[in-house]
């Protein structure tokens, strides 16, 4: 079967890296004989909003749909444009026009790099956050009343709803049962927020109940957090509503090491819609155009866009040489956020030689 991948690069290092995950993409497809065409938009960036007034065209929506998935770099270049034009007028839509709503954050520690916590190894850290990325805290129902006298009063309310909560539940726990240790934590707060909370763990047990091989725990989001530092090696799959799966999928890649490295999915399960892969990164202004940022956060979208399309081979291949090329420690290859003196173009062509 054959797969379009829409391609936008964005603002900023956007513009360097995708390339790089796009030849990465080519190289893994030509090696696992997979079909993939790619095409480019100039939509979603700046320069785009600077001369059409808006991030996105009119019909955005019909011309992405066709595709099985998007390839996304970053948006935002603030001395251009405000960050909340940029954001909202582009991926924010994707996300919610696409019922994109998983966010799926892999927290792994590769080789060669550093974590910032004390003495932690490959193999010690290495988990996925699935973050619920509809619905939960993140509702536009409340507002604020009496303003400007001492009885000003501001209101948010959180919606759940048991689609909502079943379907990010659900995800979760498919991942959990792939994977070896076969591990399912979930984040609550019921001992605080005594509505919302109490029913995530009700719907948790419930589907629990389908998934008795999944051994499943849970934490209060605080100790929770407390714990990603302290003992990342408990964790398998986490599972979390939107506020702290937000603040969760930051921790725990931070965990792992450096910025560059990161990958995320924006995920549609069923396929309705295409779902969009996106390094972790922003578009890095203070280094765009010098060609020394790091690919691999993109290449590795790539990794997971392929699982996603039902080439786990082929994934795994892609992760592989990164680590293969990370194991190396070779300077010259490197990008300097990782403490070399190499290219993004060298360290890509490093890992597609791997690939
Ligand atoms: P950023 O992630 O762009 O940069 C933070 C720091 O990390 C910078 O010092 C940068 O040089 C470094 N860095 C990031 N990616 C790197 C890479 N691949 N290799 C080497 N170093 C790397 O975050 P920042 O500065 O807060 O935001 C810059 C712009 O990006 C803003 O407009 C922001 O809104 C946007 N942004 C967009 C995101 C997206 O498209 N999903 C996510 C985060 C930020
Ligand atoms: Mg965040």
């Amino acid at each position: 079967k054959a797969h379009s991948i829409a391609v936008i690069p964005g603002d900023g290092i956007g513009t360097e890296v995708t390339p790089e995950g796009v030849r990465a993409l080519k190289a893994a497809a030509e090696r696992f004989n997979i079909d993939l065409t790619f095409e480019d938009f100039d939509f979603a960036s700046c320069d785009y909003y600077l001369e059409h007034g808006q991030m996105l065209p009119d019909d955005w929506k019909a011309k992405l749909s066709r595709f099985d998935a998007i390839f996304f770099g970053a948006v935002g270049m603030p001395e251009k444009v405000p960050d909340h034009v940029s954001l909202w007028g582009s991926l924010l839509q994707f996300r919610r026009e696409f019922d994109q709503y998983i966010n799926l954050r892999p927290c792994k520690l590769m080789p060669g790099i550093k974590s910032p916590l004390a003495d932690r190894q490959p193999g010690e850290i290495d988990f996925y956050v699935v973050r619920e990325n509809t619905e939960g805290e993140y509702s536009s129902i409340g507002g604020k009343i009496f303003e400007g006298t001492p009885r000003e009063t501001v209101m948010q309310e959180t919606v759940m709803t048991r689609t909502g909560v079943d379907r990010v539940l659900k995800y979760a726990f498919e991942l959990a049962r792939k994977r070896p240790r076969r591990k399912l934590t979930s984040a609550t707060k019921s001992n605080g927020i005594s509505i919302t909370m109490p029913y995530w763990d009700e719907r948790v047990k419930a589907m629990h109940g389908a998934y008795p091989e999944v051994a499943v725990d849970q934490f209060h989001i605080d100790i929770l957090a407390a714990n990603f530092v302290l003992h990342p090696d408990w964790f398998d799959v986490v599972v979390a509503s939107n506020l702290f799966g937000d603040i969760l999928s930051d921790l725990g890649p931070a965990c792992t090491g450096t910025i560059g490295v990161a990958p995320s999915a924006n995920i549609n399960p069923e396929g309705d819609f295409p779902s969009l892969f996106e390094p972790v990164h922003g578009s890095a202004p203070d280094i765009a155009g010098q060609g020394v940022a790091n690919p691999i956060g993109q290449i590795w979208c790539g990794a997971m866009m392929l699982d996603h399309l039902g080439h786990e081979d082929a994934g795994k291949a892609i992760l592989d040489a990164i680590e293969s090329v990370l194991a190396k420690a070779d300077p010259g290859v490197l990008t300097p956020d990782l403490k070399g003196q190499g290219t993004t173009r060298d360290l890509a062509q490093a890992i597609i030689e791997a690939i």
